[in-house]
């Protein structure tokens, strides 16, 4: 019976993975912005996965299917390009990366009490959706819950309205930060959390609560969210079939009403990068949409959190062009950047800045940072969080470093939110 138990659950365990069965994941190095550029073309012709941003002179980690492994890395080669494996049994990675993630549980529940935080571990949607809710029945008067509406599955999209003047004051710049539109991306939602927390727990910046109206939103995506924790660790997209019964999901993050459906997409629902059957067409994307829209004129700062890479991006990621506003963007976020540097560890990877498509290499449309910029938000953003690039064992940055992200990344959005304000008057 014992035996049969444990059999089960072998079973199971490797079940959980076994999507990636034969995947390989590899370390690709493009030296010069040429070779940037050819491997941006090479990661749309092989359906490659970027799970670490690489940039010109600095590593990034690819995930790459069976049937592309020969012909990628022979035309790594021929290019130039170098590249090392990273792992060669993906599904045996992902136990590893379980097996952290099981022993931070233990150590933590003996230790805190049995209460899970969102910043303790990778924590499932229900621990997020607690913490919402407590916050927000805690602290009444500076935090309101709103849930706006159902994901496809039927999870409620909820964020956090932190103001001190009920949203009321429209003197008041607004600051917007949302994560895990990219379910994958695990390390997203508890700095938006971390940031829940400095803001109405901790109260460490009184300036930045009396100053501005927040709204912060961990995970604007919940049923990809938990999609990549129960079956497909990289799954990446929402969950809806509207497009093709067979085919789940759209990339949310090339769903945005900008340039939409031009460049770094795919029109094959199956794909990773799929734009969706129309633009907005996901209700994910639609919240964002009309959080953006309904107090534009106050709205001084946008960012969406993904991973990893340690970049701050801005627009435009569909042409590398410049925005009026670049010199704006680009002291505001050198100012995030080098407020993060002062507060990383030695072996976490320096921040890098600019436009999207000079510093990851492709070009990529119907983005919510462009989109949000198009629209009329001066400062807009795309966070690309620290792994610890070949110190990445597995998949995950180890969960032991989830609260030192979320503290480093803190004090990029203190500096994002000041400056904001001194740059930005709130608009009639
Ligand atoms: C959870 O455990 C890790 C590793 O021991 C530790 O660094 C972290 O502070 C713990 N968190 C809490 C809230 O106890
Ligand atoms: C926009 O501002 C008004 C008050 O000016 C407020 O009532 C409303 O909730 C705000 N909308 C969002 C999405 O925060
Ligand atoms: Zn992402």
């Amino acid at each position: 019976m014992k035996l049969l138990a444990l059999i089960f659950v072998f079973v199971a365990v490797y079940a959980k993975h076994e999507a990636y069965v034969g995947y390989k994941s590899y370390y690709v190095e493009p030296k010069t912005q040429v070779e940037l550029k050819a491997l941006g073309n090479l990661i749309q012709e092989f359906e490659v996965d970027v799970l670490y941003y690489p940039s010109v002179g600095r590593e990034g980690l690819v995930l790459v299917k069976p049937q592309f492994q020969t012909a990628f890395t022979k035309t790594l080669e021929d290019i130039g390009i170098s590249y090392r494996i990273h792992v060669e049994d993906v599904v045996k990675a992902l136990e590893e990366d379980d097996k952290e993630i099981e022993e931070m549980e233990r150590e933590n529940m003996s230790r805190n009490g049995g209460v899970r935080m969102p910043y303790n571990n990778y924590q499932r949607l229900s621990v997020y959706d607690d913490y919402l809710d407590d916050i927000a029945r805690r602290y009444p008067n500076v935090a309101k819950l709103v849930s706006p509406a159902n994901s496809f599955e039927g999870r409620p999209i909820k964020y956090l309205k932190i103001s001190t003047t009920n949203f009321e004051d429209t003197s008041k710049p607004i600051i917007f930060i949302e994560g895990g539109i990219h379910a994958r991306e695990w390390i997203a939602p508890p700095t938006v959390t971390w940031a829940i927390k400095k803001l109405v727990e901790d109260v460490t910046e009184p300036d930045l609560l009396e100053r501005f109206d927040w709204i912060l939103m961990p995970i604007s995506n919940p049923d990809g969210y938990e999609f990549s924790h129960r079956s497909s660790r990289f799954w990446r997209k929402t969950r809806s079939t509207h497009s093709a019964p067979f085919c789940v999901g759209v990339d949310g993050n090339r769903n945005y009403d900008f340039a939409w459906n031009t460049v770094g997409v795919s029109i094959n629902p199956c794909a990773d990068n799929y734009a969706g059957r129309q633009a907005f067409s996901e209700i994910e994307t639609r919240v964002v949409r009309d959080i953006i829209l309904e107090n534009l004129s106050r709205m001084s700062l946008y960012i969406t959190m993904h991973s990893f890479g340690s970049m701050i991006l801005y627009p435009w990621g569909h042409d590398g062009s410049l925005s009026n506003n670049a010199f704006a963007l680009q002291y505001v976020g050198v100012g995030m950047a080098d407020a993060i540097f002062a507060k990383k560890l030695p072996h976490f990877p320096r921040y890098q800045v600019g436009n999207s498509v000079h510093v990851i290499g492709y070009r990529a449309s119907g983005a919510s940072e462009d989109w949000a910029h198009s629209v009329g938000v001066p400062l807009s953003y795309t966070y690309e969080l620290p792994g610890l690039s070949n110190g990445l064992n597995g998949f995950n940055l180890n969960p032991r470093y989830i609260e030192q992200v979320c503290r480093e990344t803190w004090e990029g959005i203190v500096v994002g939110a000041r400056r904001s304000g001194d740059l930005f008057v709130p608009g009639p």
